[in-house]
C-alpha cells in the first residue's frame, strides 16, 4: 500500500514518502499502531497502571524519560511536520503520522483536533515502542511488575525493529537506484551486520534512550575520522566513516563540510560529504552526486599552497542543510493557499531552528613547509 501526494508535491519532499513499509514488517509494527483498548480489569483501579502517556512512564523509569524526552523521537511532531501536515490530504497526513506519531489514539487526536491540539500529541513515545493492548514487551520476559508481566520480544534487541521508520520499502521513492531512507539497508551491506553490531549497540549504549545521532557532535566525532597534514606542494586532507555503521550521513538532508584553506582564506577549495540532490517539476527527482561515505570508506582531499603560506582545514556539520536552505523555504510556494497562517509560522520557526543545529566539528591550523610533511595542529 502506497500513497502519493499530488504530482507537484510528490517529488519534492524528502522526508515524505510513504509509509506503508507494512510489506514483510514484524506485525509488532503494524501502522498505526491499534488503539490499545480497555485496560485489563486488575490495572483498572490504579490509574498510573493504565495511563499510557510518557510523563505516568517517568513515575517509575526517569532514567529512561530523562533520556528520551532529549530525543529527537520525543520531538518528532515537530515545527516542520505540524507546519505543512494539515495541507495534505489526509491520506498522506496518516502517512507522515504513521512514522512521526505511530500509535492509533495519536492519530485519532490529530484528526479530531488538528494544529489546535497538537501540544497533545504522543509523538514516538515509550508506549509506541514498548507497549501493544496494555502489555508492555521488553528484551526478557518478567513474571511479575506493577503492570502486569512484560512479554519478551526478541525483535527489540534487533536493527530490524528500527527499520520500518528508517528504511524505505521497495515502493518508496528510490532515485539512482537508492531508497532516499536506506539506513537499515546500507547497515546490512556493513561488517557491522555481519558482526552483530546492531543500531541498538550503537545509538543505545547502555541502554540509553537519548538516541543521539548527527545532531550531537560527540556522536559525530565517533563516526568521521579527519587528519590533516601540511606537505610540500600544500594541505592533504583524509576523512573516513571510521563509526557510523551506514552512510555519514545516511539520510538525504545533512551535510558536512570540509574546508581547506590558506591561512588568508584564499585559496581554499571545499568538499560536501553529502547526497546531492535536485528536484524540478520536469525531470523529478535527480542525484547530481553521492559523496557520503559508506562505512570504512576515506575521501582524500589536497588543495596547493606556496611553501611559505599557513593553512587550515575546517569541518562543519549541518544536520538540517537542505530542510534550512532549500525544503523549508520552498515549501510555502508549493504549498500555497492550503497552508494556513499558522502553518506559514511554524515553517519558518522550523526553517530558524534547522539552521541553528550546524556547528564546527574540527578545526585544524597547518604550518608552512618546513622541509618535512607535518601534521596540522587540531585545535579544540
Ligand atoms: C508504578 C511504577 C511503574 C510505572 C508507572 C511504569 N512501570 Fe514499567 N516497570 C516497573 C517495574 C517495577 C518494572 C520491573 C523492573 C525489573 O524487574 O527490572 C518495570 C518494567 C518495565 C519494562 C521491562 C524492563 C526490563 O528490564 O526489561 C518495560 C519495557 C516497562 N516497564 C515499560 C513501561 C512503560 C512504557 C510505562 C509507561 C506506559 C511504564 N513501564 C510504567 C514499574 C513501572
Ligand atoms: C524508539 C523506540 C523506543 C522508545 C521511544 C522507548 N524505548 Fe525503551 N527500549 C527500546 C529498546 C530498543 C530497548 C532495548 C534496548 C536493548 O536491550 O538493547 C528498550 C529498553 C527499555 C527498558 C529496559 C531497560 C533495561 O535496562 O533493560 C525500559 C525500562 C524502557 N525501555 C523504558 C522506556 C520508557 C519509560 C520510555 C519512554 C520514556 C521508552 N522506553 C521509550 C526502545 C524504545
Ligand atoms: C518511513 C518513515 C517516515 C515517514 C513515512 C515520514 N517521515 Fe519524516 N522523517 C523520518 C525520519 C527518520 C526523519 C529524520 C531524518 C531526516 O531528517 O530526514 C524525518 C524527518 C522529517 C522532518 C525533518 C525533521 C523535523 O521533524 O523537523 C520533517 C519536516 C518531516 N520528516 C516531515 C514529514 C512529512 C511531512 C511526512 C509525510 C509526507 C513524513 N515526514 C513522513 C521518517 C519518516
Ligand atoms: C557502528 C555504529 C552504528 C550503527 C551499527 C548504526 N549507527 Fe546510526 N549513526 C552512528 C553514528 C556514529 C552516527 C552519527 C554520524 C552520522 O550521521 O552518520 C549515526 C547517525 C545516525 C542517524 C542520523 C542521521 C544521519 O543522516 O546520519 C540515524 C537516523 C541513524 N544513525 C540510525 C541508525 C539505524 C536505524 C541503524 C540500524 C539500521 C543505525 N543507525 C546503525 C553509528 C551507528
Ligand atoms: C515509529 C518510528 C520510529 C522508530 C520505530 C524508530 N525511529 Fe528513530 N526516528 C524516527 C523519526 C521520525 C526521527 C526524526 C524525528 C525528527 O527529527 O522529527 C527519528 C530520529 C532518530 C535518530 C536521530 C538522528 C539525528 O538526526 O540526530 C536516531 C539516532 C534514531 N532515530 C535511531 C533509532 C533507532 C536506533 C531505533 C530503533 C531502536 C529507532 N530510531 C526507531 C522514527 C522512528
Amino acid at each position: 500500500m502506497v500513497r502519493w501526494l499530488p504530482l507537484t508535491l510528490s517529488g519534492w519532499f524528502l522526508s515524505l514518502v510513504l509509509a506503508a513499509a507494512d510489506d514483510g514488517l514484524d506485525p509488532y509494527w503494524t501502522r498505526p499502531i491499534p488503539a490499545q483498548g480497555p485496560a485489563p480489569a486488575w490495572a483498572t483501579a490504579n490509574p498510573v497502571l493504565t495511563d499510557l502517556s510518557a510523563e505516568t512512564c517517568r513515575l517509575c523509569h526517569p532514567a529512561q524519560f530523562a533520556d528520551w524526552s532529549a530525543s529527537l523521537h520525543a520531538r518528532a511532531m515537530s515545527p516542520g511536520l505540524l507546519g505543512q501536515l494539515g495541507a495534505f490530504a489526509l491520506d498522506t497526513q496518516r502517512d507522515c503520522l504513521a512514522c512521526h506519531a505511530p500509535r492509533e489514539e495519536s492519530l485519532d487526536h490529530w484528526e479530531a483536533h488538528g494544529l489546535a491540539g497538537a501540544g497533545k500529541i504522543a509523538a514516538i513515545d515509550c508506549a509506541a515502542c514498548h507497549v501493544r493492548a496494555h502489555v508492555r514487551h521488553g528484551p526478557r520476559a518478567i513474571a511479575q511488575t506493577p503492570h502486569g508481566p512484560i512479554a519478551a520480544l526478541p525483535l527489540i534487541r534487533q536493527a530490524e525493529f528500527c527499520a520500518p521508520c528508517h528504511q524505505f520499502d521497495a515502493t518508496g521513492l528510490a532515485v539512482n537506484g537508492k531508497p532516499l531512507e536506506n539506513t537499515f539497508a546500507e547497515w546490512q551491506a556493513s561488517r557491522y551486520a555481519r558482526a552483530g553490531v546492531t543500531c541498538q549497540t550503537c545509538h543505545m549504549p547502555d541502554r540509553s534512550h537519548a538516541f543521539k545521532g548527527i545532531h550531537d557532535p560527540e556522536t559525530t566525532r565517533r563516526a568521521l575520522s579527519v587528519r590533516a597534514w601540511r606537505v610540500r606542494d600544500g594541505l592533504r586532507v583524509r576523512a573516513g566513516n571510521v563509526g557510523a555503521g551506514h552512510a555519514l550521513p545516511t539520510y538525504v538532508t545533512p551535510r558536512i563540510l570540509v574546508r581547506l584553506q590558506g591561512a588568508d582564506g584564499t585559496p581554499s577549495r571545499e568538499h560536501a560529504i553529502a547526497r546531492r540532490m535536485r528536484w524540478t517539476a520536469q525531470t523529478g527527482w535527480e542525484e547530481l552526486a553521492d559523496d557520503r561515505l559508506l562505512p570504512d570508506r576515506w575521501v582524500d582531499l589536497a588543495l596547493p599552497l606556496p611553501p611559505q603560506s599557513l593553512g587550515r582545514v575546517r569541518v562543519e556539520v549541518e544536520p538540517g542543510y537542505d530542510y534550512h536552505r532549500r525544503i523549508y523555504p520552498a515549501l510555502p510556494a508549493l504549498l500555497g493557499e492550503r497552508l494556513s497562517g499558522a502553518g506559514l509560522a511554524l515553517l519558518e520557526r522550523a526553517r530558524e531552528l534547522a539552521g541553528r543545529t550546524a556547528y564546527t566539528l574540527y578545526r585544524f591550523d597547518c604550518p608552512a613547509w618546513g622541509g618535512a610533511e607535518e601534521p596540522c595542529h587540531a585545535l579544540p
